[in-house]
């Protein structure tokens, strides 16, 4: 059976976890994080003890990785890392060795597999424009910096991290620069996406949009 794929990618804290889940949910197809890959990547990498700046290591030590999903957990070599993954030094270290081709080439046949077991929505950075290159609808989402950073605060202070609304700021824009500029899959959004702002909007408003835009593409869903 032919499955169909829904790309979401946005910057960080532009909701594009929450509402893919969401979306998923509501059309009963499967949800794919890559950034959970992208950071079990970076844990792996952490605990090999390789050289974080030598690219090449860092991507033989992620194709060697077991990382697999299990449900809505996931797990590296068999150990459930799904917490761990979401410190602000693993968020730092993913970005990182995001910008590494061996690392994407390592993680891009794991998130095509997925293809063949399910529909899906998957949501990350370059799923529209270089994972799913032919996806049926592809959406970006985006939000202005200060609302993304006040989203990824309120998170992390519900989770009880201490840290400070300007230093989650200045860390997002960091981030957002260097997965922006970077040579090897940067942050675009992909030929043919719809471009959602979330700014003004809350998760169930973007949601409903979401549907409405899908439902105007494929109208059998
Ligand atoms: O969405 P996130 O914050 O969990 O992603 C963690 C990091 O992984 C982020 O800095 C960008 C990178 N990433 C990527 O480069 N490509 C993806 N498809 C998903 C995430």
């Amino acid at each position: 059976m032919k499955h169909t794929t829904i790309t979401i990618d946005g910057p960080a804290g532009s909701g594009k976890s929450t509402v893919a889940r969401m979306v998923a949910a509501r059309l009963g197809f499967l949800y794919l994080d890559t950034g959970a890959l992208y950071r079990t990547a970076a844990l792996a990498i952490r605990r090999s003890g390789c050289a974080i700046e030598d690219e090449s290591s860092c991507g033989a030590v992620v194709a060697r990785s077991h990382i697999r999903f299990s449900g809505d957990r996931i797990e590296l070599g068999g150990e459930d890392v799904s917490s761990e993954i979401r410190s602000n030094d693993i968020s730092e270290l993913a970005s990182r060795i995001a910008s590494y081709p061996p690392v994407r080439t390592a993680l891009l046949e794991i998130q095509r597999s997925f293809q063949d077991i399910s529909s899906l929505v998957v949501e990350g950075r370059d799923t529209g424009s270089v994972v799913f290159p032919d996806a049926a609808v592809k959406i970006y989402l985006d939000a202005s910096s200060a609302v993304r950073a006040r989203r990824r605060h309120d998170e992390l202070a519900g989770k009880g991290v201490l840290i400070s609304y300007e230093q989650v700021l200045r860390d997002m824009e960091l981030r957002d620069q260097r997965d922006s500029t970077r040579s090897s899959s940067p942050l675009v959004v992909p030929k043919h996406a719809v471009v959602v702002d979330t700014t003004h909007r809350d998760i169930d408003g973007v949601v409903q949009k979401i549907l409405e835009i899908i439902e105007q593409s494929l109208p059998d869903q």
